[in-house]
């Protein structure tokens, strides 16, 4: 039986998705499924601060093996998700009162880390995730209060020298269409290249609902990106919907799902298409925005909706 990847493979394209690890050990259609589909994961949570060193000192990679380990044995890329982030970070990170020097040392030794453990398994990293505010100025964290604007820079450069072969990306959220936010993440990635950084891609992660509009001009942002001589990926694509779930809403999200994959096929330094998740039945959407969901392109029983036989059509 063909599956996404079968298709993907003549566009030289990435077909990946996000990968629930808890789901990988308990289920085995999941596992099926992600074996057939897909030919690059993203662990959804696995990498994450919290996960990888809950307390000080402790690395965690077991479950992030695991994970590697399947893609391994299944021809599955990785990448990388996520090093530098606002969020998900452990307590003792957060409530540590800590020096901006020493959250500086501390911010290295868990790229360092990391980076050097996945060296060879993990084909690229996000290295910064989310770091703009909509207005496309720099978004508050903890690494900008400590390290200064500078830190994205030191970030990409530490991430390289602990695997100079890795991809690194930058990526962020409503940055599909032209406006103040990707406006502002050009004019970032702009500077970090002349400045000589080494970064390689754009991941615009895609997370769309149908209530909201198409980002039409999609396209011609993505290429603006690769004209820099950036590759760019569709990092986190789902497509929600308010609930319930009626026949014209799966038809208008399936247009969705087909127009971001045209508009990456259409531009030629678009190397990857990640779904974030790829069941109903495992989706974060319905834990973070009351009343949506139906986000993905298999239903909570792995049949494929008409979004999956969009993507498929397009490939
Ligand atoms: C989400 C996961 O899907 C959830 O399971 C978790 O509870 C919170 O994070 N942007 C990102 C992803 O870069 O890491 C987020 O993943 C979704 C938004």
């Amino acid at each position: 039986q063909f599956g996404l990847r079968d298709y993907a493979v003549r566009h030289v394209l990435r077909i990946g998705t996000a990968v629930d690890v808890n789901a990988l050990q308990n289920e085995e259609q999941y596992r099926q499924v992600l074996a057939r589909e897909f030919n690059s994961v993203t662990p959804e949570n696995v990498m994450k601060w919290d996960t990888i060193e809950p307390v000080r000192g402790q690395l965690n990679f077991e479950p992030a093996d695991q994970l590697v380990d399947f893609a391994r044995r299944h021809g599955q890329m990785v990448r990388g998700h996520t090093l530098v982030w606002h969020s998900q970070l452990p307590s003792w990170l957060t409530n540590g009162n800590f020096t901006n020097q020493e959250l500086e040392e501390i911010l290295r030794q868990h790229i360092y880390d990391v980076v050097r453990h996945f060296k060879g398994k993990v084909y690229s990293w996000d290295v910064v995730n989310e770091p703009l505010n909509e207005d496309g100025t720099l978004r508050d964290t903890i690494w900008l209060r400590a390290l200064g604007p500078d830190y994205i820079a030191k970030a990409f450069r530490w991430a390289h020298e602990a695997d100079p072969h890795a991809k690194l990306y930058i990526n962020d959220y409503n940055i599909e269409w032209i406006g103040p936010k990707s406006n502002g993440m050009y004019e970032l990635v702009k500077s970090l290249k002349e400045a000589g950084v080494p970064i390689d891609g754009v991941g615009f992660q895609g997370h769309l609902g149908i209530q909201y509009g198409f980002p039409g001009d999609i396209q011609q942002n993505m290429q603006r990106f690769a004209d820099l001589g950036l590759d760019v990926a569709l990092s986190e694509v789902d497509v929600r919907m308010i609930l319930p779930v009626t026949q014209e809403k799966l038809t208008t999200q399936a247009e969705y799902y087909r127009r971001l994959m045209d508009a990456c096929l259409n531009v030629r330094r678009c190397v990857s298409f990640t779904v974030w998740g790829f069941t109903d039945a495992h989706s974060w959407v319905p834990g973070f925005f009351q009343g949506q969901g139906a986000a993905t392109i298999f239903d909570e029983n792995y049949q494929p909706k008409p979004a999956y036989f969009a993507l498929k059509d397009e490939l």
